[in-house]
């Protein structure tokens, strides 16, 4: 089986996009990563409807991802062949807002949209019958230029992990959170097709394990040494002096350098700054808000408890009484001042705060 350089054999690329000669008959085409690593099954999305649930149900899931997967829902839009320009166009316009709705807090989503909209408010009526092809590019163009991103988020961020052994991550920021090499995995694999291999811990990430089930899975079919460990592990691990780094993603950074990850990436920012330990945030510089002052305005997606309460699925156990009541934010914010840098496919942005933020996003 063929694989690319994050070792994700081509079997499980996150998306595809099969629209061939026709447009119409389009389809976008998801591993479903709820069921990795057990199975490699893939989900075909034929309508915005089924692609707005896969987005909901993290069958696709990751910040990048999510806004490429959205971006090809918009093509998915069936149009009245009698219809008028104003109703195409507000038709398209409807599905753009409506996949805006599948989840909260990643700014890739919205970003992603925005282009996608700027298209149909774009094209001339005399052009109309071309707004399927040129949405059908401009999906593409952004899923290519994630991978573009990928790449220079690898290449930006390698020197900063050069001297480690041991780095720590936690939820999945790799290739199956986005196009292809992730954000924080892509120093790892850039490092690695370059003859330096790090050791991973993957922190399992509760509730859905996005770290053991979908981090550790790829690093190993890259060739990556990976450990797992519980969220509750990182502050031992750190302590006896086992992890050198630790590089999350993030899925919303405010314009002061606050960033929005995975639930449990505060307290692991926290550790590092008591254990002077490195904290590096890998992102594309479209997951930055700048229309937000601070993390504390980053809306904060509230969960399904049943994620909780049954860990192993609707048909697993209940591992929590039902007279508790079960909180399952899926995001929390890192301080800036918790943060070494973050790496952009612009370069690195060393203690983030406004101003630095500005320097590189501006550039
Ligand atoms: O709920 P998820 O699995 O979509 O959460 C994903 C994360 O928190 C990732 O770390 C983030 O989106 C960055 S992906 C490059």
């Amino acid at each position: 089986m063929s694989t690319d350089v994050s070792g994700i054999p081509e079997a499980a690329e996150t998306i595809r996009y099969r629209h061939a000669d026709d447009v119409w008959s389009a389809a976008v085409d998801l591993l479903d990563q709820t069921l990795l690593p057990e199975t490699l099954s893939r989900l075909i999305c034929e309508t915005p409807g089924q692609l707005h649930d896969a987005i909901r149900r993290l069958v696709v899931r990751g910040a990048p991802a999510i806004g490429i997967a959205a971006a090809y829902g918009v093509t998915l839009t069936r149009v009245d062949s009698r219809a008028d320009a104003a109703a195409v166009r507000s038709r398209y316009l409807e599905t753009i807002d409506y996949l805006a709705t599948s989840r909260p807090t990643a700014v890739n989503l919205f970003w992603a949209l925005d282009r996608m909209k700027a298209v149909v408010q774009s094209v001339e009526d005399a052009e109309l019958e071309m707004l399927p092809n040129r949405l059908a590019d401009e999906a593409i163009r952004i899923h290519e230029d994630d991978r573009a991103m990928c790449r220079s988020i690898g290449i930006n961020g390698a020197p900063l992990l050069q001297g480690c052994q041991n780095v720590l991550t936690h939820c999945n920021a790799g290739g199956l959170a986005t196009s292809t090499l992730g954000t924080a995995l892509a120093p790892i694999y850039h490092l690695h097709e370059n003859g330096t291999t790090l050791h991973v811990y993957a922190d399992e990430t509760r509730p859905l394990l996005q770290g053991a089930r979908l981090t550790a899975w790829e690093l190993s079919q890259a060739g990556i040494p990976v450990t797992v460990c519980t969220d509750s592990m990182a502050g031992g691990l750190m302590k006896a002096g086992n992890v050198d780094a630790v590089i999350v993603g993030a899925d919303r950074i405010a314009a002061n350098g606050d960033a929005a990850n995975k639930i449990g990436t505060y307290p692991l920012a926290i550790l590092a700054h008591y254990h002077h330990i490195p904290f590096y945030v890998a992102a594309p510089t479209n997951t930055f808000d700048m229309a937000l002052a601070s993390g504390d305005l980053i809306p904060i997606e509230q969960r399904d408890p049943a994620e909780v309460t049954q860990p192993g699925g609707p048909s697993g156990r209940t591992t929590v009484p039902a007279s508790a009541k079960v909180t399952n934010p899926a995001f929390d914010v890192t301080p800036a001042e918790l943060i070494t840098a973050i790496i952009t496919e612009r370069g690195v942005i060393q203690t983030p705060n406004q101003a630095n933020v500005a320097e590189v996003l501006n550039a």
